[in-house]
């Protein structure tokens, strides 16, 4: 078949997003805007899924979840993922991932995942849900990538202890079983730091107040830019942190440069008009996720299509896992 050819000369590239909300802007330019480009570009194969089983090690709601998957399958294909060129599929409908992952499993030792700076920050945030599921995290995610011996992972720096896991237990697995694991690296994107609206840090699905959705309005958008910290609008020197800083970074996201240098320079003499840089600010959010809502609302129409997305790509995506799960349970002696 034509496809397994490609697979063979192509680099593999599997990444995903959790589906604990809506997608917001973070996302947008740091990791989709990420997966969009390696879709077009010839050398690799792409593989991107709704990380659904790495949403529930923390308290959520069932019926929000399932909002949440179908949210995200939408908004990967408004923004342009194309099932055509790369697979999209929901993480749990593949469950050779978590067959996989437990045979991972006993080549890491608890010690090693106790470790973890994600694992240590999410029992601070959630000391009363300290659950198996959270220590197991990083072991599902090294079977994400290795269960299609992907090459190549856009994340972001957050994820880079996940994947040294991950190349550890290809290097573990591949010494022992004789197996041919890739040890995948990190695929830098372009994708931008994207300052919080609050002025600190930056944009978070689990900081309130700090996002604009994708599928925000530009009354919504206009809304929370009106909220975000600003000053006098005039000083001697430009703020490098908290909200105006911010307000300086998307202008440079979403306008120009020049744009934000020609607001620096105000600062320093005239001032700025906070209500005009908002309000234009705005516009230029929107004008760019507009149409990712335009064709959002066509395909919310068209659930025909989207399902017929999701089982296709789950097929494509079965076939490739369940032959390295049958290959590893037989270097493994279980078959
Ligand atoms: N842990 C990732 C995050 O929180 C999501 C994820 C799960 C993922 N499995 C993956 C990312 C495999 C890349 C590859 O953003």
């Amino acid at each position: 078949m034509k496809d397994n050819i490609r697979t063979n000369t192509r680099k593999r590239v599997l990444s995903g997003i959790r589906a604990n909300s809506r997608l917001h802007l973070g996302n947008y330019l740091g990791a989709i805007k990420g997966m969009l480009a390696l879709q077009e570009n010839p050398d690799f194969e792409t593989f991107y899924m709704v990380a659904d089983l790495h949403s529930i090690n923390v308290p959520y709601k069932p019926e929000d979840l399932k909002k949440n998957i179908r949210h995200v399958v939408l908004d990967y294909l408004a923004a342009g993922l194309d099932p055509s060129k790369s697979t999209i599929f929901v993480q749990s409908h593949i469950p050779e991932h978590i067959e996989l992952s437990y045979l991972f499993a006993t080549e890491l030792t608890v010690a090693r995942m106790l470790h973890l700076p994600t694992y240590k920050e999410k029992i601070k945030q959630y000391p009363d849900d300290v659950n198996m599921a959270l220590l197991y995290y990083p072991v599902l995610m090294a079977s994400d990538i290795l269960i299609y011996k992907a090459n190549a992972v856009p994340v972001g720096d957050d994820q880079l202890p996940h994947l040294e896991v991950t190349r550890e237990v290809a290097r573990k697995m591949n010494e022992k079983y004789e197996l041919d694991f890739p040890e995948p690296d990190q695929f830098k994107t372009e994708g931008h730091y994207v300052p919080s609206l609050t002025g600190e840090g930056k944009m978070s699905k689990s900081v309130e107040g700090s996002y604009i959705l994708l599928s925000d309005t530009q009354n919504e958008i206009r809304e929370k830019l009106a909220k975000v910290p600003t000053d006098s609008g005039r000083g001697d020197k430009i703020p490098e942190t908290g909200g105006v800083a911010s307000l300086f970074a998307l202008v440079e996201l979403f306008e120009t440069i020049e744009k934000k240098e020609d607001y620096k320079k105000q600062y320093t003499s005239d001032g700025i008009k906070y209500s005009e840089l908002k309000s234009e600010l705005a516009e230029a959010i929107y004008k760019e996720l507009g149409p990712i809502q335009k064709r959002r609302t066509e395909l919310e129409k068209d659930e025909f299509y989207v399902d017929n997305v999701i089982q296709e790509s789950a097929k494509k995506a079965r076939d490739i896992a369940g032959q390295t799960l049958k290959e590893v349970k037989e270097k493994m002696g279980l078959l």
